[in-house]
C-alpha cells in the first residue's frame, strides 16, 4: 500500500463576508492566532465590507474586509488566509477584490510583516509604525502629575461632543464608526475652560480590554486619558496599540504593564493618512488595527 497521496486541489469561490456564520470567522483568526472573539467579528461586520474565500461544502480558508471612513477614505483589515492556504496567491486575490470594491478611495491600513510585501507590490507607501502594547494591569499605576482639566465621564448619547475633535486628529469625520463602537464602550473626555481637548474609549476585544480611540493634544492629556481605564482594570489583561515610539505616554504605558507585544506598519494608497496638526489633537490610541 502506497504510505501518500496527493490530494486533488479544491476552488476556493469569493462570497460576501455576512453570507457565512461567524463561527467560521473565528476559526480563520485563531488558525493565525488572531484574539478576536466571535463578538469581535460581528462589530467589524456590522462597521464595513467584506469576502471571504469558500471552498465547495462552505469552509472558510480566507477573508478581507474594508471599512468607509468618510466618503473619500476607507480603511483595510481582516486580510487573513488560514496557514495551510497561504503562500499560493489567495491574499493577493482577496486584496485585488477589496481593492476594486473601494474604488478611488484613499486608502491606509496596518500590516503585519507577512503581509508588507504583498501591500508594497500593491502600491502602499509606509507612514509609521504602529506599537501594539499589551499585558496585565498591575494593582497601581505609575505615580503622575494632577491632570490640567476635568475628566469626566461621556455618555453614548452625548457624542457629538468629541466628533469634531476626533475628526480633526483622525483626519475624516468617522461619526459613524464612533457611534458603533460606543454601544459598547465606556467613554472619557477631559475638558479644559469648558472646552473637550480629548477623550478615549474603552470596550471589551479579544482576550481583555482595548483602550482607544484616544485623541489628545499632548502626552501628559494622554496618559490621564489612557489611565482613567486602566485604574478599573487592575489585574486584568488591557492592550494599546499607539504610534508613540518613546516619550512621557510610551513610558507610562510600559510602566502600566503593557509591554510591547508586536509591531505593524501604517501605509497608506492615494492621499497621506497621517498629518500631525502642530498643538492639534492626535491619534494616541488606535481604535483596532482594521480601523487605524
Ligand atoms: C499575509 C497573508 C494574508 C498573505 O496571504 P497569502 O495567501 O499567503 O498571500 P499570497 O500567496 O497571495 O502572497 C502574496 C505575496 O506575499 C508574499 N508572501 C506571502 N506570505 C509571506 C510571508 N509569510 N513572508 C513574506 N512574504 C510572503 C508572497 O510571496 C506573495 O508575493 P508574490 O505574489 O509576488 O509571490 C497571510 O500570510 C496571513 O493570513 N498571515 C497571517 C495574518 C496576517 O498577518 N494578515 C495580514 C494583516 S495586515
Amino acid at each position: 500500500m502506497q504510505r501518500s497521496v496527493r490530494l486533488k486541489s479544491f476552488e476556493l469561490v469569493a462570497r460576501d463576508i455576512n453570507d457565512v456564520d461567524v463561527d467560521l470567522l473565528h476559526a480563520l483568526s485563531i488558525s493565525v492566532r488572531w484574539p478576536h472573539r466571535p463578538k469581535d467579528w460581528d462589530l467589524l461586520r456590522r462597521a464595513g465590507h467584506g469576502i471571504v474565500a469558500v471552498d465547495g461544502i462552505g469552509r472558510v480558508f480566507g477573508s478581507a474586509m474594508w471599512f468607509p471612513q468618510g466618503d473619500d477614505f476607507a480603511t483595510i483589515g481582516l486580510v487573513i488566509t488560514t496557514p495551510r492556504a497561504q503562500a499560493q496567491g489567495g491574499g493577493r486575490w482577496l486584496m485585488d477584490q477589496v481593492l476594486e470594491q473601494c474604488g478611488d478611495r484613499n486608502l491606509a491600513l496596518n500590516a503585519t510583516h507577512a503581509a508588507y510585501p504583498l501591500y508594497v507590490s500593491l502600491g502602499f507607501t509606509n507612514e509609521a509604525i504602529v506599537y501594539m502594547r499589551q499585558g496585565e494591569i498591575p494593582q497601581k499605576l505609575p505615580p503622575m502629575p494632577a491632570p490640567d482639566g476635568e475628566l469626566s465621564d461621556l455618555p453614548s448619547g452625548r457624542l457629538r461632543e468629541i466628533t469634531e475633535l476626533d475628526a480633526r486628529a483622525f483626519g475624516t469625520n468617522r461619526a459613524r464608526l464612533l457611534a458603533l463602537l460606543s454601544e459598547d464602550a465606556s467613554i472619557a473626555t477631559l475638558s479644559r475652560g469648558g472646552e473637550v481637548v480629548g477623550y478615549s474609549m474603552c470596550r471589551e476585544f479579544g482576550r481583555g480590554h482595548v483602550i482607544g480611540p484616544t485623541i489628545a493634544r499632548n502626552d501628559q492629556d494622554a496618559v490621564h486619558l489612557t489611565a482613567v481605564h486602566l485604574k478599573k482594570l487592575a489585574g486584568r489583561f488591557a492592550r494599546v496599540d499607539t504610534r508613540e515610539k518613546d516619550g512621557v505616554f510610551a513610558e507610562f504605558l510600559q510602566q502600566s504593564g503593557l509591554g510591547i507585544a508586536e509591531t505593524v506598519t501604517t501605509m497608506s494608497k492615494g492621499r497621506r493618512f497621517l498629518n500631525r496638526e502642530s498643538n492639534g489633537p492626535w491619534v494616541y490610541g488606535l481604535a483596532s488595527h482594521a480601523w487605524s
